[in-house]
Parts: C-alpha cells; structure tokens; sequence
C-alpha cells in the first residue's frame, strides 16, 4: 500500500514471478503490477481490482483503510481479468456497491462476471461528486478495449489511465521517475508495440479528444507498473508517436536457416544495409523473443525477412512472428524477402503475400539462392541492403 496522495492510496498487488501475459501473447521480463487505487472521501471509492491470484492480499490492503463492505463506488475502467478478476470477490462482501463502468464496461462485466450487481453505465462527459473531490469519465475505447475508460479527478490533477500509458514492470517503487528509464521506457514502448499497434488511428483520435479537453494532468496513475509523476503528459505524447507510424531510418532483419545458408544471406543484407549507413537488428526466429522483434518493428522502416523454403512454404519459426505482424497492422512500413531453396522455392512469394497483405509495400526484389548462396547471390543480398537503405534514407 502507497500513499499518492492524502486519502489517495494504491492498494494493488505485485506480480513479481510472471513469465507471460495474455496466455503466451507477451512475455514478460521484469514482472508486472495490477494497481488499483481507494479514494476516501464523503464516500469511499475503489478504481479497479486486481488478478483473482491476487485477491487475497488485495482485500488485505483496502481492509488496512476500510471495511470492504464500507466501499461506496467500484469503478471499472476495463473488465478484462487482470484488472477485473477480483471484482466477484470484493461484490461478494459488498453487493450494495455501485460499479461504474463503460456502456462496453457494461457487456463485458455482465460475460465475464456474471452476478445481480448494481451497476451503473457512465460516458464521456459524465462525473460523480464523492465530497471534495469529483471524478470524471472518458470513454478511452480501444486504448485497448471496446470498454476501455479513462476516470480523472479534477481537484487532484490525477488521470487514472487503466492499461493505457503502463508497463509492464514490478518494482518496489510506485514511480516512473524512481526507477531506471532505460527499462522502463523499453516496457512502456514493448507494451504500445505489441497491445496497441493496431488501433493507431484510434488512439490518435481519442488522445487528441481527450487532450482537447484541456483537463491539467499532474500524475497518470495507469493499471500496469509505475505512475508518471514527473512530467507525466511525456508518456502521451510517446503515444501520438508511436501511433503516428513514424519511426527511425533503420531495418530489422529476421530470418531462420536450416544448415546456415538463408543465415549468411541475412549477413550479407546486414552488409549492405551498414554500407548505406542504415542501422539494423538482426533477429534469428528460432531464438529470438517474438515480442522483442515487434517492438524493433514499431521502431524501425523497415522489414526483411528470409526464410529456407520447407514443405513448399516456409519455416515454422518465422510464422508466429508474421502472424503476429499481420495483426498488428504496421503502418508506412517497407520489406523485403530472401531465403534459400531446394527444389520449388515458395518461401520468398509467401513472404512477400503475407508482407504485403498486411500493410507492408515490397521495396526491393527478393534473393533467392538454390541450396546455398554463392558469391554472386551473396552479392545480390548485400545489393538487396543497399537498395533497401537508400529507400530507407529517402522515405
Ligand atoms: Fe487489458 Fe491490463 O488488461
């Protein structure tokens, strides 16, 4: 338990054991938190709960300030298990609370947490007064949810964000501006690559309502890791960013090799790209965190995957991760394909169908190399870089 603010304190719970997130959709290095937040006023507020996991000594933090069943108002600003899981047990002691939620708030805690709860559906523009204090509401859908929603207190300057604006990082301090920046700005940005990448131009769209509403911030308070104390509105601005499409003039090679040979391909387009002076990371599929390469992909212009053809198609490492990027809609993204062949050679066109099928423009012609490249195909690689880097440069 932390106190942010008098009468304000964080009652969530530390996950510090965690390995994936969302099944096996993300992993997760440094842990994680489920924060949740009690305001005591003229009434009693809770702002979100946390995993079931971690009922037990999330009652135990709120019971150090009040009586469970002593709660006024429960608000639910994503319903999704992590943050909502707990809710069943914390309605059980309190079936007279009011929860508030999102009209989507609604539909999804009625499926997952099925119950005759007094439940009350707020939008954008709605408020509550609690006694000093009032909180309003902003309906943030898809940041990351359809029922996802923003509660802010004008009278504190505090912007309870949910999902939106955390990390995923455990640690024995509540703020972002005590902990190393380098890490957590790497959970911040792997976290918008790989939850958020595709709802873009909607969170372009709902930051810049909600930004115009001119509501000063002095703390975000988000559901995952650390509060942004210290020039907090530094994190929303990394949003519009991220979301905008625009990135740095550098490529990310990604390939598998059976008996190395796509792998000394993948080299000589690292050649060639360094030539040109284009800057790159080179990702072996097989070993490589997935999560990892999206987050590089968010990052960088451009794409080139290689890949052996095996069974008339391509290696099954490399298709978690294009099944990945397709979902993830990259935007203004370029690509380009490579890979060795035995007999019939399907892998580079099915890399350039999957790529191009999902937002990506094919920039340069694929190298192929029939059981292992000589030097004339090694040369083509290291020419595939170069033409690569200078549609990089000019992009
Ligand atoms: Fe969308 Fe942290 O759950």
């Amino acid at each position: 338990m932390t106190i942010i603010r008098p009468d304000i304190h964080w009652v969530g719970a530390i996950e510090w054991a965690l390995e994936h997130f969302h099944g096996h959709e993300l992993s997760i290095r440094k842990g994680s938190s489920y924060n949740a937040y009690l305001i005591r006023d003229e009434k009693t507020v809770l702002i979100d709960t946390v995993k079931y996991t971690h009922a037990g000594e999330f009652v135990a933090s709120i019971e150090k300030q009040v009586p469970i069943d002593k709660i006024d108002y429960i608000i639910v600003n994503h319903a999704e298990p992590d943050h909502g899981s707990a809710l069943p047990l914390i309605l059980a002691k309190n079936p007279n609370a009011t929860v508030i939620c999102s009209k989507g708030g609604e539909m999804s805690i009625k499926r997952f947490y099925p119950g005759k709860w007094n439940l009350k559906v707020v939008k954008t523009g709605d408020s509550l007064s609690i006694g000093k204090r009032t909180l309003r509401f902003f309906e943030a859908q898809m940041l990351h949810w359809p029922d996802s929603m923003f509660t802010y207190c004008p009278e504190e300057k505090i912007l309870f964000s949910n999902d939106a604006f955390g990390q995923h990082y455990a640690h024995s301090s509540r703020y972002a501006d005590e902990t190393d920046q380098c890490s957590l700005w790497q959970e911040a940005e792997k976290y918008f690559a790989n939850i958020l990448t595709p709802y873009s131009g909607q969170i372009t769209r709902k930051v810049n309502e909600f930004l115009a509403l001119n509501w000063p911030i002095e703390m975000i308070c988000p559901a995952h890791g650390l509060i942004w104390r210290k020039d907090p509105v530094q994190i929303v601005k990394k949003y519009m960013e991220w979301a905008s499409g625009n990135c740095e003039k550098s490529a990310v090679v990604l390939y598998d090799s059976i008996w190395k040979n796509t792998e000394k391909m993948a080299h000589a387009v690292c050649e060639g790209l360094a030539e040109e002076g284009v800057a790159y990371r080179l990702h072996s599929a097989g070993t490589t965190d997935f999560n990892d390469v999206m987050t590089d992909i968010l990052r960088a212009k451009a794409l080139v995957v290689g890949s052996p053809t095996l069974n008339n198609g391509l290696m099954p490492t490399i298709m978690p991760h294009l099944e990945m990027i397709r979902g993830l809609r990259f935007q203004k993204k370029l690509c380009a394909a490579f890979g060795t062949f035995g007999w019939s050679g399907e892998a580079v066109k099915r890399i350039e169908e999957i790529l191009g099928g999902s937002g990506f423009t094919v920039a340069v012609p694929a190298v192929r190399a029939q059981f292992a490249p000589h030097e004339a195909e090694l040369e083509a690689c290291r020419n595939l870089g170069r033409e690569l880097a200078r549609k990089i440069k000019a992009a």
